[in-house]
């Protein structure tokens, strides 16, 4: 922060900064306490929510005037996306918000975070060029209507989607420009929603962002390049969250009240050997390369020491002048420390992390930069996603490390739940219902411990386009019908749990507890009955399942037979 703008501080801007920037504490990696259930509620005011994301469920990709987005772009190039599946119509959500928001008031919820397509608004990605009426319309209206439903908005402003113009005219967050047009597209935000919107989170999860989109390629816009792609972007990335924030505060905080924050996801990362100091550095690393790469600027100031240790040195290694992690100036730590009124906090599983030596060379990149490997307990439960283990008491670790090392600060979990593979239609989730039941459970411990919860956000409340997966990961509380032109929401048993669990504003006691999953499966077989009489879910699954793979056997055996059939000829 420049000595300008300190001048003009006000008190709650102290405040602020005081609850952002606090010392960091020592965690205790040798305590896992893996207790049991623990009966109890939540603080009086504990917010329970829903998510979404604009390109995961609005659909709508083409119209009222909405520009392309990188994903747009990307899931219609052949061979990107799962069975070249792209979210052009999704959930419909652009067209059935308001049959949405009846489904969160039914739960009786307190937040709904959903996220604004930047293209939507802005088509060309610029303020100067053209905004999008129509676009600001929508979204005013969700906002308008969750208002008067009671339900707070929590609103991300990137949620993955780039206008393709900027990614095409200066490479997306490759180019330090990216900061300056986010900055506009914050700001005309806070001007048109900002009167309406108390809670703001610039980015969802930076670090996919920045490895998947920048370094694996596997998310849009699809870059490979290795050992510099993800820092680069992330320290953009960073770059423009600050700003953003302090465009907040500048111009409208003392108007609107509101409070900027950051949705961070990291899995937990706990050592395979708790008394191996070596695996505790691994694991150490682990969540340092994952939460720390983008919390320790915003807390601290600067990246963290490991990763400017491990990446400088194996530059240095690698012959290169300057390390691959970019470097912040004085002015610019100054800048970025503090921004982050809250931190959002996105969990779904855990990894045991031990150490193993990647020696630098050609192959240097963001993941063997670490030096570790990742194990999974193989008894873990593993119902859909493949790199999704149900482990809840990862959480309590993942909730309690914040604590220590970002001063206490006060934290919203932005996302938390679980899939199901495409094929399983079958709408009595009891592995759904366990998965929440103990990792709130387990977030409710770490309330005890003293961690600073103020709200939970389950993800997601439909089934939607997961990213380079297609429509094969459900992680809904709703089933969605996406072969039906209409989308028809299906409620799942978890839908029923989660509103015990809300009602109650946490678990009351066994007796009760036990019988929610009782009376959850009772409601969800007539769904199941709806559900299944719809023809085409048999049939589909019948294609998907069988005539699919069978038919691709058959081609490789009959091309099998046909090569060797060849070779013989010429032998
Ligand atoms: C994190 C992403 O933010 C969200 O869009 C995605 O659906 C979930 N992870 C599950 O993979």
């Amino acid at each position: 922060m420049t000595m300008l703008q300190w001048g003009i501080l006000r008190p709650h801007h102290v405040l602020a900064l005081v609850l952002c920037v606090s010392a960091t504490e020592d965690f205790d990696w040798t305590k896992n306490e893996r207790t049991s259930f623990y009966y109890g509620t939540f603080p009086t005011g504990f917010s329970w929510g829903v998510g979404s994301s604009a390109y995961q469920t609005e659909g709508a990709w083409n119209v009222d005037g909405k520009g392309i987005s990188i994903w747009d772009a990307f899931s219609h190039k052949k061979g990107k996306i799962f069975l070249n599946d792209t979210a052009d119509s999704s959930c419909e959500g652009y067209h059935k918000f308001k049959d949405d928001i009846a489904l969160m008031k039914d739960m009786k919820l307190n937040h709904y975070r959903f996220s604004i397509s930047w293209p939507r608004i802005l088509p060309t990605g610029l303020k100067s060029e053209k905004i999008n009426e129509k676009g600001i319309k929508y979204y005013s209206d969700l906002i308008n209507m969750l208002l008067d439903n009671k339900i707070t908005p929590i609103v991300t402003l990137y949620h993955w989607d780039l206008p393709q113009v900027l990614h095409e005219k200066y490479g997306g967050w490759h180019n330090i420009s990216m900061v300056n047009y986010f900055n506009d597209f914050a700001n005309l935000c806070f001007e048109r929603f900002g009167n309406r919107v108390k809670y703001w989170i610039t980015f969802n999860n930076p670090w996919s962002i920045a490895v998947e989109g920048y370094e694996t390629g596997e998310h849009a816009p699809g870059l490979k390049l290795k050992g510099t792609g993800a820092y680069k972007a992330a320290h953009h990335i960073i770059k423009a969250h600050a700003k953003v924030w302090h465009t907040y505060d500048m111009q409208w905080r003392s108007k609107q009240k509101g409070l900027v924050g950051i949705s961070l996801t990291a899995d937990w990362g706990e050592p395979v050997d708790i008394s191996n100091q070596r695996d505790i550095e691994a694991a150490e690393r682990y969540i340092q390369f994952y939460l720390g790469w983008f919390a320790t600027p915003l807390f601290h100031g600067d990246y963290p020491q490991v990763m400017k240790d491990y990446i400088g040195r194996k530059s240095g290694q690698q012959g290169l002048g300057a390390s691959r992690l970019p470097v912040f100036s004085p002015q610019e730590k100054s800048y970025i420390k503090g921004t982050c009124d809250f931190l959002g906090l996105g969990h779904f599983t855990t990894r045991y992390v031990t150490l193993k030596n990647y020696p630098s060379g050609a192959g240097d990149n963001y993941f063997s930069d670490r030096d570790l490997a990742e194990l999974v307990d193989p008894q873990w439960p593993d119902p859909g996603s493949e790199w999704l283990y149900s482990v809840p008491w990862g959480f309590r670790r993942l909730l309690n490390f914040v604590k220590t090392q970002y001063g206490n600060p006060m934290i919203y979990v932005t996302e938390n739940g679980v899939s199901e593979k495409m094929l399983c239609t079958d709408l009595c989730d009891d592995w759904r219902m366990k998965y929440f039941k103990d990792y709130i459970n387990e977030m409710l411990k770490a309330i005890k411990d003293g961690v600073n919860v103020k709200g939970y956000t389950a993800w997601s409340l439909l089934d939607s386009f997961e990213w380079d997966e297609g429509f094969s990961e459900r992680f809904g509380l709703y089933y969605v019908d996406f072969r039906s032109k209409n989308k028809p929401r299906y409620p799942k048993a978890s839908v029923h749990y989660y509103k015990r669990i809300i009602s109650s504003n946490g678990f009351p006691n066994q007796r009760e507890v036990e019988s929610w999953k009782r009376k959850a499966v009772e409601t969800c077989s007539s769904s199941n009955q709806l559900l299944a009489a719809d023809p085409l879910i048999g049939h589909m699954e019948m294609v998907t399942e069988i005539v699919v793979p069978t038919v691709c056997t058959l081609c490789i055996l009959i091309s099998a037979v046909f090569f060797m059939f060849l070779l013989r000829r010429r032998l």
